[in-house]
């Protein structure tokens, strides 16, 4: 499988670049490099901090006649100081200015937690705005907004569990097509899967790698055991073991690299094929770990915890 396809026939490759923790610095080379060695879609959001130099990669492949717009698949996701209908369009405005494009292949609503505005990383309760006070189903109206105006091709969330999703769902017009969710071996959130089929919603992985490095070693994704061993088996390397693993459970994965090397292994995954042995060793590594605890929506007296957001 290569591409996820969506209602309308639209195809997004299945394998992204990840532009999360990419260094300003660092992303234009990283971008311009994967657009170059064949990566046609971008993972990108306002709060990584680097869309401009992402922009400016994406610009000068299209100077270089490496693609055209069209041949990209560009995603970018609404920060949480930017929920309420009326703040989604001005935010996507900056969005698609700093990309420098006049459309985004797709715009996810980045968590189900809203921040005052201005504020970059909260600190205390009141930099918080509760979901009571400017609902999901507020913010999906403005999400609705950018599509039927065009600049999008495609609405989704992020970070969203079963309740989120089933409350925008009440009033829904476009119902959201993708669910991006932290996913790996590790964390195989089977019941979320469920849920987004029965929605017909497709899912992305981020962090497919197991990102942040746990100081427990028995966490580290790219050191596991079933993994090594079926990576030698399979003349792989353990983050195409993962990586294929995902995208054989028919879920698109958006590995951040800046490293050449790796950029390319990663995209040479799809030149690999796990076998169904392979797939059930591997269904064994799930442990529920979240590398990304969402830990950092808590602050004392704060509406959000992380409990709530990934369970209820
Ligand atoms: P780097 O940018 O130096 O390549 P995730 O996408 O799960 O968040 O993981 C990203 C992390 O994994 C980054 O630290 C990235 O570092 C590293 N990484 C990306 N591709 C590979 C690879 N093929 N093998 C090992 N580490 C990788």
């Amino acid at each position: 499988m290569t591409a996820l396809k969506f209602r309308n026939n639209d195809e997004m490759p299945i394998l992204g670049l990840g532009t999360f923790r990419s260094e300003p610095n660092e992303v234009y080379d990283a971008v311009l490099s994967a657009i170059k060695i064949g990566y046609r879609h971008i993972d990108c959001a306002a709060a990584y901090g680097n869309e401009k130099e992402v922009g400016n990669a994406i610009g000068e492949a299209i100077k270089q006649r490496l693609v055209t717009r069209e041949d990209l698949w560009v995603t970018s996701k609404l920060w949480n100081a930017s929920h309420g209908e009326e703040n989604v369009i001005p935010a996507l405005n900056t969005t698609l200015k700093d990309l420098q494009l006049d459309y985004l292949d797709l715009y996810l609503i980045h968590w189900p937690v809203a921040l005052r505005k201005g504020t970059e990383m909260p600190e205390k309760a009141c930099d918080f705005i509760p979901l009571s006070e400017v609902p999901l189903t507020n913010t999906w109206k403005g999400m609705e907004a950018t599509l039927e105006q065009g600049r999008v091709k495609h609405i989704g969330v992020s970070n969203f569990n079963e309740n989120h999703l089933k409350e925008i769902m009440t009033t829904a017009v476009h119902r959201p097509e993708m669910n991006q969710v932290e996913m790996h071996p590790f964390l195989q959130q089977k019941e979320l899967k469920a849920i987004c089929a029965h929605y017909d919603m497709h899912l992305t992985a981020y962090a497919p790698l197991g990102s942040l490095v746990d100081d427990n070693s028995s966490l580290r994704l790219l050191e596991n055991d079933t993994i090594k061993t079926i990576a030698e088996a399979r003349h792989m390397s353990p983050a195409q073991v993962a990586l294929a693993y995902t995208i054989q459970r028919g879920i698109a994965v958006i590995p951040k690299s800046t490293n050449e090397a790796r950029l390319l292994q990663n995209l040479e995954t799809l030149n690999h094929m796990l076998t169904e042995e392979d797939m059930a060793l591997l269904k064994g590594l799930d442990k529920g770990h979240r590398f990304i605890d969402g830990k950092f929506w808590e602050v004392e007296n704060g509406p959000y915890t992380a409990e709530k957001i990934w369970n209820t």
